[in-house]
């Protein structure tokens, strides 16, 4: 689907009582990357996973870098406005205006979640950030009301050292986030160690219900 500005799938599931995923990828990858990901953290659940809008060198993302790490924050600010209104279109659209939404972000889609957070918190109930950074440096964090976001980092990643993570955990909590970081033994790539805890962190949010 090409529609509300972004190409995008809708997956229905097994209940309207979940939240919805909101799937967004890394670098080169697409709408269809994440969906089996998105349903073993959350059997059931109902997707909405897109396609980034910017192309490098013919790899999807969901904002234009400089180098590895050093964002365009004009195209951060202006594809983060975008992303906001897609979802708005989309509640109307698949009638999701009762329905949570829980970002599921991987890298640079963790990026332009991160950087949703910051700049429209009202538009998630709760995030998944798989080896996320600081996507910008905020003048002053706005009140996230208490989010939970869990962050799931590489303890040897070559693109974000750890401090980068807990400088993204500091800037959520002066917002009044509630921050979980787990700890991977690696690097950039995502291990089965990153889905389980997420999965489980899922699990325990309370307006998930039980299965
Ligand atoms: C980004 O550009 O968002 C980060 O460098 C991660 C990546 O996509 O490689």
């Amino acid at each position: 689907m090409t529609d509300l500005g972004f190409v995008h799938r809708f997956l229905q599931g097994r209940d309207n009582e979940s939240p919805v995923l909101l799937l967004l990828h890394g670098t080169g990858g697409d709408e269809n990357d994440l969906i089996p990901l998105g349903r073993e953290l959350l059997p059931g659940a109902r997707i909405l996973s897109l396609r980034g809008n910017v192309l490098e060198n013919g790899r999807p993302r969901f904002f234009r870098r400089l180098a590895e790490g050093v964002f365009d924050l004009e195209d951060l600010k202006r594809r983060t406005d975008e992303l906001a209104r897609f979802v708005e279109s989309a509640r109307r659209q698949y009638r999701l205006e009762e329905s949570r939404l829980i970002a599921i972000g991987y890298s640079n889609g963790a990026n332009i979640a991160a950087s949703l957070i910051l700049r429209c918190p009202q538009h998630l109930s709760a995030a998944v950030l798989f080896r996320a950074m600081v996507p910008f440096t905020p003048d002053a964090v706005l009140d996230l009301g208490g989010i939970p976001i869990f962050l799931s980092a590489g303890k040897s990643d070559s693109i974000i050292p750890a401090e980068n993570t807990r400088r993204l955990s500091d800037i959520f909590e002066t917002g009044g986030a509630r921050v979980s970081i787990h700890w991977h033994n690696g690097g950039h790539e995502l291990g089965p160690d990153d889905v389980d805890a997420a999965r489980q962190w899922i699990a325990q949010q309370s307006f998930v219900p039980d299965r």
